[in-house]
């Protein structure tokens, strides 16, 4: 029987994945479908369910993420640590979460990773960045995270609170906003790129334009830069050998 598997989100005009996965499954010679299963609201998700009992496994995708955990019924330490879940297997109705961007963003990220890469901003607060917190954490690199709202009690300062020496300080600067992310590629996270210097490295996980604009300015400032398609990959192939397991 053709296994099933697919995507949750909205909206899904965007997805990579629906394409990855037909593709993997021709080459592969698998005998699988991956279906993009808009979902606007989560509480619909048991209904979703119900209607194809065959799905085994499930990618999760903005703005369900966190959400979506109150519906597991096991959860991986990290999702457990961080409460963001984008891929779940489906077992004698049983839903087990994991969290496939913490492996995918560590991997891609350690590729162009130096010493001197030793101080994070994180822009965002969303699913993204905690799983770039956790990857942080886990590699002992201190990190700021930038919100468009300040919350002093977690730590959390605003764009505009950044100061000079802050920015030069932090020399990895990872985005996990949308920001610059097609079709809106003039958008970019509002800080000095006047401080980007040879030392930074800016991470950026869109992927869609290859160089957004936050990476642009940082390459023109002589800084190391990559994307967020190594990540995906990497988290695509990670759900892929979960749902195998
Ligand atoms: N490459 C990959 O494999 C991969 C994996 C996961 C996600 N992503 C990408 O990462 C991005 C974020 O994903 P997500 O799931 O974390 O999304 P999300 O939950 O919607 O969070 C994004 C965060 O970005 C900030 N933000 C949103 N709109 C903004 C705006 N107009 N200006 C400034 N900040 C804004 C918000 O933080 P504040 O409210 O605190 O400002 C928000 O929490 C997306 O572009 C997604 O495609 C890539």
């Amino acid at each position: 029987m053709t296994r099933q598997f697919g995507l949750i989100g909205y909206p899904l005009g965007h997805s990579f994945s629906k394409g990855f996965f037909t593709a993997k499954f021709e080459a592969e010679g698998v005998d699988a479908r991956y279906d993009n299963f808009p979902l606007e609201h989560i509480s619909d998700f048991p209904a979703l369910l119900a209607a194809h009992p065959q799905l085994e496994g499930i990618n999760v995708t903005i703005p369900h993420k966190e959400k979506v955990t109150s519906y597991l019924h096991h959860v991986s330490p990290v999702v457990a640590a961080i409460g963001a879940c984008n891929c779940i297997r489906i077992q004698n109705k049983q839903l087990t979460g994991y969290n496939t961007d913490v492996v995918g963003f560590e991997k891609s990220l350690r590729k162009k990773l130096g010493h001197h890469h030793n101080a994070a901003l994180v822009l965002g607060t969303g699913g993204a960045s905690k799983a770039v917190q956790y990857v942080l954490q886990q590699l002992q690199i201190p990190f700021t995270v930038i919100s468009r709202k300040a919350d002093p009690e977690k730590g959390i300062r605003e764009y505009g609170a950044l100061k000079k020496e802050d920015l030069q300080y932090a020399t990895l600067w990872i985005n996990t906003t949308p920001l610059g992310m097609a079709p809106n590629t003039e958008s970019m996270p509002p800080l000095d790129y006047g401080q980007v210097s040879e030392r930074h490295y800016l991470y950026d996980l869109v992927y869609n334009p290859a160089e957004t604009k936050f990476l642009s300015a940082g390459k023109s400032k002589g800084a190391v830069i990559e994307n967020g398609h190594d990540m995906l990959i990497i988290q695509a192939e990670e759900s892929w050998a979960i749902w195998n397991a």
